[in-house]
């Protein structure tokens, strides 16, 4: 089996805080630790646009989220690990596949349809405030997990649909321009908590009830401190079920711990004790990569050097995946001839030698790639026998047969390319 490609980005708007540690950064450090996977996780800086107009926070941000998936282990040495904006080759993509998406279907993404339809409550033009940026979002994150072939996106729910269209984009492109991408799935984590924040909603930016990831320890217990609680004295017994100091517990301590913890809330523990240990549970976590934290973000020029490195390493995939698409796409050296198109829907699976005769009544053969792009294309023979001839000691003899027939090759695609394509018949024949 091909090893399995996770892809995630973060959006570089805030500051990291709880929630997004328990919810998306443990989870992927962990993750990428497993054997069987590739990952690539980036900073998703040009999404960071689309909402902020303010250069300082993005820059700042940038480098917060940057240290912070550093200092919770993210090994960039086994996984890429880059900031999108340094991946050129992005947006390009983004207008490749701009051209094959519906108009119509932006207009259902969520995002675009709650502006609209707030506009529309407020009796003001539909599309008042909005950006072509954030109708288009959608496009560039599927150009973000299309470009890395990714199998599997690890997001919250709220992104599901973003997932569902990089698929439907991605197949709308294959349908047109032949099998270019893996279609990609959303991967939820159904055990993974949404975290609570200090006033028991969703913890998020928007309802201004975060907890900093890496505030100091001082200022983390003053947050803790006031979470709401409801009114019960010490003494009384607390119920569990609605907790967000509770939730906030379990999504840190051991069974047992929390377990533990469940028959203190029954025994009518105080809330100002209950509240010192989950401070003391959190901190236990939390400060020992705070102190990486800390060293990390004084000194930006080593983040920058580790995110050029992966940009490297992206761009290892993304440049010469984008000079195929396009060619895919039909944006050509002019004195290359051109390739019949691949056919549509073709689901080729592997590169095939195909025998055809033509207008002129000669006898042809081709080799397309799995991808049904044109490889070799020979001369025009007059017999079909000897079109098969020669069609068949490329397959017997591969690439070592190339020079001995030049004379018949009219087409000759990139050497590596076909070389490869010709193992695979010489390999099967073995
Ligand atoms: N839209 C995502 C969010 O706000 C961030 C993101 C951008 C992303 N591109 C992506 C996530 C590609 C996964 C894959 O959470």
């Amino acid at each position: 089996m091909k090893t399995q490609r996770v892809l995630t980005g973060i959006t570089t708007s805030g500051t990291p805080h709880l929630g997004n540690y328990v919810g998306a950064v443990r989870p992927t450090v962990r993750a990428s630790r497993l054997a069987e996977v590739e990952s690539f996780y980036f900073l998703a800086d040009y999404h960071a646009l689309i909402k902020v107009g303010e250069p300082a926070r993005v820059q700042r941000s940038t480098l917060e989220i940057a240290a912070t998936w550093l200092a919770c282990g993210l090994d960039p040495d086994k996984v890429t690990f880059y900031r999108q904006s340094d991946i050129p080759e992005i947006p390009e993509l983004t207008w490749f596949l701009t051209c094959v998406t519906g108009k119509g279907v932006l207009n259902r993404a969520h995002a675009y349809k709650a502006s609209v339809d707030k506009n529309n409550a407020a009796d003001v033009d539909p599309d008042a405030g909005v950006t072509a940026g954030l109708f288009m979002y959608p496009v560039l994150m599927a150009a973000d997990i299309l470009m890395f072939n990714a199998h599997k996106v690890p997001v919250g729910r709220d992104q599901i649909q973003h997932i569902e269209m990089a698929r439907d984009i991605a197949a709308s492109f294959n349908h047109l321009y032949g099998e270019h991408f893996t279609l990609p799935e959303a991967a939820i984590e159904d055990h993974v908590a949404t975290l609570p924040g200090l006033d028991g909603r969703k913890m998020s930016k928007s309802y201004d009830n975060t907890i900093p990831l890496f505030a100091p320890r001082e200022q983390l217990k003053k947050l803790i401190m006031g979470i709401v609680t409801d009114s019960s004295a010490p003494g009384e017994p607390k119920s569990t079920e609605g907790s967000a100091l509770f939730q906030l517990y379990q999504a840190f301590a051991s069974a047992e711990e929390t377990a533990a913890l469940a028959q203190a809330f029954a025994d009518g523990i105080a809330w100002g004790d209950a509240k010192q240990a989950l401070f003391e549970r959190l901190d236990q976590e939390i400060a020992p990569l705070r102190a990486v934290y800390d060293e990390l973000i004084q000194e930006p020029e080593r983040i920058e050097r580790t995110l050029k490195a992966g940009a490297e390493k992206a761009r290892a995939i993304a440049t010469p995946f984008t000079a195929r698409l396009r060619h895919a796409v039909g944006l050509r050296p002019l004195q290359v001839a051109a390739a019949p198109a691949a056919r549509k829907g073709s689901k080729a699976a592997a590169p095939a030698f195909k025998q055809y005769r033509e207008q002129d009544g000669l006898f042809y053969f081709k080799l397309i790639d799995a991808q049904g792009d044109l490889l070799l294309q020979s001369t025009g023979f007059a017999a079909p026998r000897d079109a098969a001839q020669a069609m068949a000691r490329l397959q017997r003899e591969g690439s070592a047969a190339l020079e001995a027939l030049a004379t018949q090759l009219a087409i000759r695609g990139d050497a590596a390319e076909v070389e490869a394509a010709l193992r695979s018949f010489t390999e099967s024949d073995a």
